[in-house]
């Protein structure tokens, strides 16, 4: 019996491959490397000393998924593939909408065949739009998102509705992540942005090395403590062990369909998270203020006792950790 992470090469699914595996998982990975590195998969293997099986193939490629199932026994699958670059998602919103919901569908259906039931997909906060409230509990309104990306998010959750209550013998857990940062402590897995990055984190990152000249801030007129954008940033080893909570919660409960935010209930300004990362490195980040971004919003924190409650999960590093892991990753693999 094996838990199948298409995209487990990727930023998220290497952290929580790696939480799987050192909770005694047995693991299968897909990916076609569209946006992380073959050498990733031994890292994963450093970290834990464990082994697993991998395939080199598209989750669109409904033959060679099916190959997949015959040749393993799938008994959860927790999708991490999906493209999710927001600005790019605008240029290309054909290729968005193809890979990510026709991933995801050909996913399902192949689960179908199986009897595979059990199915994680990581969403994402961007599915509240503006939020109604703050902090955001899982009840708010969704809808109102800004871009291809998002409501790629928004439309996937859609579909996961539908098919389970088309079979709501199915167990299907919807996890919204708020701002994933960081990396592994052992510096050997983290993020991998293609070019310049899009992110804060990263991009502070770069500043702090001396491989980006300065942070633009965008926008310091926001209706916020110190007029600067306010998130919930969520060390990405946390995020990984919400899956294995998750995991654990749908195997205990055995049908059902659940929505967890995961966040740290915990909102940082731009300007905040740039002190924080200069006193947990001693580097100094320079930025100037710009323009806003547009489709920012101004305020954006989970209510994650949900989560809590129910999953037993609560995150447990600091903004210190964030800062230092994710200077760590870039210090080792520059
Ligand atoms: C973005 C996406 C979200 C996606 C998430 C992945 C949008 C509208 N949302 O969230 O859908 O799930 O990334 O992590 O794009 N900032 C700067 N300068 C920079 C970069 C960012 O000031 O160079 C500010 C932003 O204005 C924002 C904050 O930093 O206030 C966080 O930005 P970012 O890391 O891009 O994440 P989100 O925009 O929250």
């Amino acid at each position: 019996m094996a838990i199948l992470l298409p995209g487990g090469a990727g930023y998220i699914g290497s952290h929580t491959a790696v939480e799987l595996l050192n909770s005694g998982k047995d693991i299968v990975i897909i990916d076609n490397f569209s946006n992380s590195k073959p050498e990733v998969l031994d890292k994963i293997k450093t970290i834990t000393g464990k082994d697993f099986k991998f395939y080199e193939i598209d989750y669109k490629d409904k033959e060679a998924l099916d190959k997949v199932f015959s040749e393993n026994y799938i008994e959860a699958v927790i999708n991490f593939a999906g493209y999710k670059a927001v600005g790019e998602s605008v240029q290309k919103p054909i290729e968005y909408y193809e890979n990510n919901i026709g991933g995801c569908l050909a996913l399902l259906d192949v689960m179908r065949k199986y009897n595979c039931k059990k199915f994680i997909f990581s969403s994402s906060a961007t599915v509240y739009g503006d939020p109604e409230v703050i902090p955001i509990t899982e009840e708010c309104k969704v809808g109102g998102t800004t871009n291809p990306y998002g409501t790629t998010k928004l439309f996937i959750e859609q579909i996961l509705k539908d098919v389970y209550a088309s079979d709501n013998t199915m167990d299907i857990c919807i996890l919204r992540y708020f701002n994933p940062v960081g990396a592994h402590s052992s510096g050997l897995i983290g993020e991998e942005p293609q070019g310049i990055p899009n992110n804060l984190m990263p991009y502070v990152v770069r500043v702090a090395a001396g491989i980006l000249p300065e942070l633009s801030v965008f926008g310091d007129d926001y209706d916020t403590p110190d007029g600067t954008g306010v998130r919930d940033y969520i060390h990405v080893v946390d995020l990984a062990k919400g899956h294995v909570k998750a995991l654990e919660k749908i195997d205990k409960e055995n049908q059902g369909l659940y929505i967890y935010n995961l966040g740290t209930g915990t909102g940082y300004s731009v300007l905040d998270m740039v002190k924080a990362f200069e006193n947990a490195t001693g580097k100094e980040v320079k930025y100037k203020i710009t323009g806003r971004r547009a489709g920012d919003i101004a305020t954006c924190y989970a209510d994650p006792k949900k989560a809590e409650e129910e999953l037993g999960w609560v995150a447990e590093k600091t903004l210190e950790d964030m800062c230092k892991d994710s200077w760590n990753y870039i210090q080792t693999n520059k």
